[in-house]
């Protein structure tokens, strides 16, 4: 059996690491193609030396760009690797511009595509990750659901059952390898100079958010509110993306302690230290539930509906009162909760799901 595995951004490395790691240790035959969709060294190489992956056979270099221009680049290198390779199976993850383009590409040449973490939905269509997600989860074969939840959405959807498998989500793979470690690292916060619990720590990047230069500064002024009314520091590594939009809108941010992105073992120290934390994030709404840390999300819906039945999420959407409402709400809550994504197995049975179907 041979596998390629399709990724380009920071989610997706962190999410198939467990899948890589077990690929490494029962000595596959895989091969990873890069697409060169994030490609600043914070976005991207990091994570391959701190989480010790292997180099991408194959990097695009495809770079950012419009959605069509970028997608289409990827189709076109994407479709010629696949062809000369022939791998038996393809397997693509989320929601990204990389993994629709993965998903199509493979697809169309008659090749096998799995996908890791399918059957989520926002049912929110403005969204580009919603209709990255619908698609793939209709050109795929495999289709490995974090969820029971997940599952019941793909069966909705008419998708047949024996093409749907609930694996758990491999981000509880990845948090339980590499907590301890991060634990171990005890310099992000010193660094920083914060505490552990005196700290709430924030993630903002979705387009729809700080492409948006309403939203983008309603939600700087909220976390502002929320600032000024704890007296709690807020620490906010910034996207690339946010980054730009902030520059473009001209907006002016007030306290907020902004610092560059960080590695992911630096990421899990702040996080499962924070008193709080605020997200547009998929990864993150993950995260903070995984690590007990309760969540405010800066959307008005989300596909990781299972965060909030637990009482681990909660969202506020955009309006700066609500989001200072919301924190409330969430810094008064429990801080107990069950994990609803899995075991922390879902790279093996992902891996062993492929073995009996391939070799
Ligand atoms: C992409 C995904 C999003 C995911 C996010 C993870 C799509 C449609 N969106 O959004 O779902 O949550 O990745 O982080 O695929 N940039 C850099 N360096 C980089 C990468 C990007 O400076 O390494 C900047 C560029 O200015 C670029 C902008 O960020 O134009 C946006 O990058 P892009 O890959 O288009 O989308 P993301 O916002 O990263
Ligand atoms: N992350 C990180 N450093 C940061 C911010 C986030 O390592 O400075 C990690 C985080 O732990 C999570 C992932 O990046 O695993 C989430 O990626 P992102 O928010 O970019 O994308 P999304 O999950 O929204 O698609």
């Amino acid at each position: 059996m041979k596998i390629s595995i399709v990724l380009g951004t920071r989610p997706e490395i962190i999410k198939f690491s467990p899948i890589i790691r077990e690929c490494e240790r029962l000595g596959l035959d895989y091969f990873i193609l890069h697409t060169g969709q994030h490609y600043s060294y914070s976005m991207d190489r990091v994570f391959f030396e701190q989480l010790e992956l292997p180099d991408a056979k194959y990097n695009l270099e495809v770079g950012s760009g419009t959605h069509a221009e970028q997608t289409g680049k990827m189709l076109m290198g994407i479709e010629r690797t696949i062809q000369s390779e022939m791998p038996d199976v393809v397997l693509v993850q989320g929601d990204t511009n990389t993994t629709l383009a993965g998903a199509l590409a493979a697809t169309k040449l008659g090749i096998e595509v799995g996908h890791v973490e399918a059957g989520l939905r926002s049912y929110d269509r403005s969204m580009p990750e919603e209709i990255n997600r619908v698609l793939a989860d209709h050109c795929c074969d495999l289709l490995f659901a974090p969820t029971e939840k997940c599952r019941q959405i793909l069966l909705h959807e008419g998708i047949p059952e024996d093409k749907i498998f609930v694996t758990g989500n491999t981000i509880v793979d990845a948090v339980y390898q590499n907590l301890e470690i991060s634990r171990k690292r005890g310099n992000v916060l010193n660094h920083l100079g914060i505490n552990s619990d005196e700290y709430f720590l924030a993630t903002v990047h979705r387009q729809e958010n700080v492409d948006d230069e309403k939203r983008f500064r309603s939600i700087i002024r909220g976390l502002e509110i929320v600032e000024d009314e704890f007296e709690v520091p807020i620490v906010y590594p910034i996207h690339p993306r946010a980054e730009k939009q902030l520059k473009v809108f001209n907006i002016e941010v007030n306290g907020l302690r902004l610092i560059p992105p960080v590695d992911y073992l630096s990421f899990l120290q702040l996080e499962s230290n924070a008193r709080l934390v605020f997200t547009d994030s998929g990864g993150v709404q993950e995260e903070t539930c995984i690590l007990g840390i309760p969540c405010v999300t800066l959307r008005y819906n989300t596909e990781r509906p299972e965060t909030l039945e637990v009482g681990a999420n909660t969202l506020a959407g955009t309006d700066p009162y609500e989001i200072l409402k919301k924190a409330d709400h969430m810094l008064n809550g429990k801080n107990s909760w069950s994990n609803p994504f899995g075991d922390g197995k879902a790279g093996k049975r992902i891996i062993q799901i492929l073995r009996e179907k391939f070799e």
